[in-house]
């Protein structure tokens, strides 16, 4: 996607090939800054704190992570200390472990001394792979925009929440993807976009992705999305995912369950838009068995913006002494979700849906 004219990636190996730049996104919307990774520890503090974040960005920071470990220690010890050292950086999003197996697979079949330079090499060949897959998932879904936009005869409205867009991924979306591959085609869309508290990623980094490539969006606050619906303002809802189970149960950002069940009562179709890398096929029951990440009770009772002076200030709105819960995901079981688009296709969220696109995962099971 393009900044200022400029196109980037999320991340990027800087010009030394020592250490990688990424997009600090805890400085959007008021600062587009980057900030470079040259170590395990950077890494992995990078994903701790949110300067990346989106399941598919965080694996392939995960897997650069693990290269800059080959760098200060490439021992069996090295491989198994930097995965770890990973893994717990967030627990919901698969991508990140799906990340870290298939880059560590590679490196412990190679010599200790070539392991540095295969782990790069890994870490761009999952990078690219991101982006063609985001590619994919944008054509496919860009058809069921389109499909809406012919039978309505006019703009389609998309609801989506939290960010699944370029920012989330290493270059187009998930979510996103088919509404820059629609908006670029010439269909007509208008995204309604979830303001996603507790951390907002909705306003701050949706909003800006749409806003910087001309796509015409309006922000709402997370509990408007029922009412718009019942009003036939919503024609589909698309969100992401961190963590979609082989029976179809799709994990993404606090809140979109609710979205899923205002779709279900008001027939709007709802599409979870994901690649292969975010399919666990090790689970079947995602509201049992998908660990919910606990976040800081902070991120629920203090706000972060621009004052009118233009200085960033947080300022805190929770009465003071109130405990707080703040769960980061929830579970859309897949009867709530009309489709899921991958870069294979478009398939029901089932079992059978999902091994239709992916029969050699299926068995593998
Ligand atoms: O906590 P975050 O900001 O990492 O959560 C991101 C989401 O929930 C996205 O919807 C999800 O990762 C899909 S990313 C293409």
């Amino acid at each position: 996607m393009k900044i200022d004219g400029r196109h980037y990636r999320t991340i990027f190996p800087d010009a030394d090939g020592r250490a990688v730049l990424v997009i600090d996104q805890t400085r959007l919307p008021f600062a587009f800054d980057l900030k470079r990774l040259a170590s395990l520890t950077d890494a992995a503090v990078a994903i701790r704190t949110m300067v990346v974040r989106g399941a598919p960005l965080i694996g392939v920071t995960a897997a650069y992570g693990l290269a800059l470990a080959m760098a200060e220690d490439a021992s069996e010890a090295g491989i198994d200390r930097a995965c770890a050292t990973l893994a717990a950086t967030r627990p919901t999003a698969i991508n990140l472990r799906w990340a870290l197996d298939r880059a560590a697979a590679v490196l412990r079949r190679a010599p200790q001394a070539d392991r540095d330079e295969l782990a790069f090499a890994e870490a761009a060949r999952i990078a690219d792979e991101d982006v063609a897959s985001c590619r994919a998932i944008g054509e496919h879904g860009a058809a069921i925009l389109a499909d809406i936009a012919a039978r309505k005869g006019g703009t389609v409205n998309v609801l989506t929440h939290c960010n699944a867009g370029w920012l989330a991924t290493v270059d187009w979306g998930t979510a996103l993807a088919p509404i820059y591959v629609a908006h670029d085609a010439g269909v007509p869309v208008h995204v309604y976009v979830d303001e996603t508290r507790p951390r907002n990623q909705g306003a701050a980094l949706t909003a800006f992705e749409l806003h910087a490539h001309g796509v015409p969006h309006t922000v709402i606050a997370d509990n408007a999305g029922g009412h718009l619906m019942q009003h036939g303002e919503v024609d589909c809802c698309i969100v992401g995912s961190d963590r979609t189970t082989a029976s179809g149960d799709v994990c993404n950002k606090i809140g979109t369950y609710l979205k899923a069940l205002a779709a279900s009562d008001n027939r709007v179709p709802f599409y979870a838009a994901l690649p292969f890398s975010t399919i666990d096929w090790t689970l079947e029951d995602g509201v049992r068995d998908i660990p919910i990440e606990e976040r800081d009770a902070r991120e629920v009772t203090h706000l972060t913006g621009r004052t009118e002076t233009g200085a960033i200030a947080t300022v805190q709105v929770v009465s003071p002494g109130s405990p707080v819960a703040n769960p980061a995901f929830d579970v859309t079981p897949a009867r709530l979700v009309t489709g899921i688009i991958t870069e294979r296709g478009v398939c029901a969220a089932s079992p059978e849906g999902l091994a239709g696109l992916y029969p050699e995962r299926r068995r593998a099971a």
